[in-house]
């Protein structure tokens, strides 16, 4: 691959900072870099392999010769500026929700669809965090007996959502052992010593009753499996843990899958690592998935309320295989 001129938009953010160490970890051949974000942040240094570079602010003709734009800066920004880095000649990968579920706009995940990426028009979607890591472990069970139904819980670590919200469960934190009332600005709740299931915290309730977090899970599993049959409830949580999502996911197949087979398959499928020996009390926790891009299962056994089921527990880094890891592995599809 020749070496490319990348802008990452939102460099000071939790994943923007992400994409800069995932970039350099995976030697990604970068020939220059611009880093991009808010007025509030101009002329802030951030480093990249070594050398310090100055932040500008975003604007429409930011993209001038740029190859490659990562984007990590919110949806709106994404709507307002995605489309001018495309006209600028620019490849966009947008960690936004805000083209996700756009027909002309692939979403992809490359353990899944890495295929469906050459048919983009200029903008790629990186789809919701707690959806990356389900499709990685779904794939290869629904390749191998045909999913009916998921079930999942989520235990949604709070750097997903955002550099404000993880300054927030510290200080809170701080404030409720040292006997002070927490203060709430971000979250609807303390998310300190708490959990609360409403992701994200700022979107109304659906009609339904369903959160736009769990409506996605829901929608984007559909469109990266490529089989919209898949029928998916979730019930998306905030925990007050740093970062590492965590999921407890149930999986009704068509055939009968054993534990032990579950298992087989998973420990081939691609980024996937299998954790789990009960017996010596082996299983993934948020703690040991961070700074991985892979993603973790354990906890796997049959479920005894049903003679086609599966449950099964399973981790990722929210910021890397959640947002930069699997932004920088599809740069690299391309
Ligand atoms: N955190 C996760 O686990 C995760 C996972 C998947 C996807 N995402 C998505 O990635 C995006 C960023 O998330 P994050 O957690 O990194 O948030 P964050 O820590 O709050 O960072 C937000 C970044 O966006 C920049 N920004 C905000 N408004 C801007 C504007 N008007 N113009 C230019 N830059 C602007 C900020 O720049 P300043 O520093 O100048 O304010 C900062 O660099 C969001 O769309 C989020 O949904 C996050």
């Amino acid at each position: 691959m020749s070496a490319k001129k990348v802008a990452v938009v939102g460099a000071t953010g939790l994943v923007g900072q992400q994409m800069l160490r995932t970039l350099e970890s995976r030697s990604f051949p970068v020939h220059s870099i611009k880093l991009l974000a808010s007025k509030r942040s101009e002329g802030k240094l951030l480093e990249f392999h070594g050398e310090q570079i100055p932040v500008e602010v975003l604007q429409e003709d930011s993209f001038e010769g740029i190859d490659l734009a990562l984007f990590s800066a919110g949806g709106d920004t994404s709507k307002r500026f995605a489309p001018a880095a495309v006209r600028a000649g620019c490849v966009v990968i947008d960690n936004s929700s805000a083209w996700r579920m756009d027909p002309e706009v692939p979403l992809i995940v490359p353990e899944v669809n890495p295929d469906a990426a050459q048919a983009h028009h200029g903008i790629i979607a990186n789809p919701n965090c707690s959806t990356i890591q389900l499709v990685v472990v779904l794939k290869p069970l629904h390749d191998a007996a045909t999913i009916k139904r998921v079930v999942v819980a989520t235990y949604q670590a709070v750097s997903g959502a955002g550099v404000q919200a993880v300054a927030e469960l510290e200080a809170q934190s701080r404030d409720i052992l040292e006997g002070r009332p927490p203060r709430c600005d971000i979250f609807p709740y303390p998310i300190a010593f708490n959990c609360i299931p409403q992701i994200p915290q700022s979107d109304a309730f659906d009609s339904s009753g369903y959160t736009t977090e769990e409506l996605k899970m829901v929608n984007e599993t559909k469109k990266i499996m490529g089989d919209d049959s898949i029928r998916l409830t979730a019930t998306t949580v905030r925990v007050p843990v740093h970062t590492g999502h965590s999921e407890a996911v149930n999986v009704e197949t068509e055939t009968k899958l054993s534990a032990d087979d579950a298992r087989k398959i998973l420990a081939q499928a691609p980024g996937v690592s299998v954790l789990d020996d009960p017996a010596k009390q082996i299983y993934p926790t948020a703690r040991e998935a961070v700074g991985s891009g892979d993603t973790y299962v354990g906890r796997i056994r049959e479920d005894m309320s049903h003679p086609s089921a599966l449950d099964l527990w399973i981790v990722s880094d929210n910021l890397l295989k959640g947002a930069a890891y699997n932004a920088v592995q599809i740069a690299e599809l391309l």
